[in-house]
């Protein structure tokens, strides 16, 4: 397809700029709302047209300059090149334009709040493994919407680490040719946390030898399974050698993570997000706390004094945040119900008492909360939920099947994810008056 020069006038809820012209509509990656860019035209179906940037013509003020030498190839990070300022507007619109599609309200979406680090913010990476024709290994991210993989040395959201870690992996996988397909490390202080898939669901020991003596502490597991986003498809994940788990410092606390346990990546913003999720509880309330991970608000929200009901289906995690309530004497305020929220949740019982203080709060991973949990909520009728997302369209299809029983209180963008276009956000639900 031909090259063209287009107006940008708006930008789509994956960051690409839109243009407009004789009833088509051109995405443009890279190109950035109120410039005038040139194009390379990809892809077209029916009027949507799909391009690349080729030149700015006349720039706007959003535009920054992306620190990163990987940017233009990597999927990772799709909006480094607008300011600080714009991706946080960016995320507040995009999530203003999910909501209303879906649900058809206008909602009035508070600012976006802005993390205290834009790069270097990210405790964990997942990285793809591929071998090259002259046995080397490239080591990175897919390029967005390919399968093609951008060899990298260091990823700038990451940790400093995650770059000493790539480099010692380049080295042992070009010495052994050990068949590693992917890798999934987490960084914490100056300890490393890696599970590591590979095709025939073992590895070599000899790997945390060539770790250790980077890190403090190294937990080595292996999994057969691909390495997907949700920690859950790792059915088969056996631990190999090191630490089992290893320290989390957070906010005066200390929890002890595996591989298997969910982390929120971005801990300096999580905890400012937190601080708000306990603020809005306030105290003596009975709160669900549902997909409650390793129990970091769980703790949290009995230390105000809330009594917490809390439930999440992995088991590692569990007993991490049982231990975490034993280790800070909490807990006789803290039920921890091992399961799936949907199946558990309808079999809990609360006195009225109970009921006319009872808060929900939910963290669910992307795919939402779904109906049948939903429909559960609304049966127990908590007086407010708190809805924390990090997936704007899996939110709106929860939050239009409450639309009946419940109204928006307050919805606003917080930036977990810097640079890139995925959205976390804090959501308020009161029971409508009957
Ligand atoms: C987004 S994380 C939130 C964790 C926690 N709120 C935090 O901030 O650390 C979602 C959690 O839900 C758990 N999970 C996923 N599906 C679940 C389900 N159907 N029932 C219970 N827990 C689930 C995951 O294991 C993960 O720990």
């Amino acid at each position: 397809m031909e090259n063209k020069i287009l107006d940008v006038i708006d930008m789509s809820v994956e960051g690409d700029g839109i243009a407009r012209e004789n009833e088509l509509v051109y995405f443009i990656d890279g190109a950035v709302e109120g410039e005038k860019v040139e194009a390379e035209l990809t892809k077209q179906k029916d009027n949507l047209i799909w391009g690349k940037l080729v030149k700015v013509i006349e720039p706007t003020f959003r535009r920054a300059e992306p620190p990163c030498p990987y940017f233009e190839k990597c999927g990772g990070c799709k909006i480094m090149h607008l300011n600080k300022e714009t991706q946080a507007l960016f995320k507040m619109l995009s999530l203003k334009r999910t909501i209303k599609k879906v649900t058809n309200l206008d909602v009035d979406i508070r600012d976006t709040v802005q993390s205290p680090k834009d790069t270097r913010y990210r405790n964990s990476i997942q990285l793809k493994v591929e071998k090259t024709a002259d046995n080397d290994y490239n080591i990175g991210f897919y390029e967005m919407r390919t399968h093609n993989l951008v060899n990298i040395d260091d990823c700038l959201v990451c940790d400093e680490k995650n770059a000493v870690l790539i480099s010692i992996l380049k080295e042992y996988l070009k010495n052994t040719q050990e068949k590693i397909e992917s890798v999934f490390a987490s960084f914490f202080d100056n300890s490393l946390s890696i599970l590591v898939q590979t095709e025939d669901g073992n590895c070599d020991k000899k790997l945390y030898d060539a770790l250790k003596p980077h890190f403090d502490e190294v937990s080595l597991w292996v999994s057969k399974q691909f390495a997907s986003s949700t920690l859950l498809n790792y059915k088969d994940a056996k631990f190999l050698v090191g630490s089992e788990r290893i320290k989390v410092h957070f906010d005066n606390l200390t929890i002890e993570v595996s591989p298997l346990d969910f982390v929120q990546v971005n801990l300096d913003m999580a905890k400012i997000l937190y601080d708000d999720i306990v603020k809005l509880v306030g105290t003596n309330k009975v709160v669900l706390d549902l997909f409650s991970g390793i129990g970091i608000t769980s703790l949290m929200l009995a230390k105000n004094d809330n009594y917490v009901c809390s439930i999440e289906q992995i088991h590692n995690s569990v007993d991490s945040a049982k231990k975490l309530a034993q280790d800070n004497n909490l807990q006789d305020k803290i039920i921890q119900y091992c399961g799936d929220c949907a199946d558990i949740l309808p079999a809990l019982e609360f006195s009225e008492a109970e009921k006319e203080n009872l808060i929900a709060f939910l963290d669910p991973p992307r795919k939402g909360a779904g109906k049948p949990l939903i429909e559960a909520l609304k049966l127990l009728a908590p007086k407010t939920i708190i809805y924390m997302s990090c997936n704007p369209t899996t939110l709106a299809k929860d939050v239009r099947d409450l639309l009946d029983t419940y109204e928006i209180s307050s919805m606003q963008a917080y930036d977990m994810f810097p640079q890139t276009n995925n959205i976390e956000s804090l959501t308020v639900l009161t029971i409508k008056e009957e």
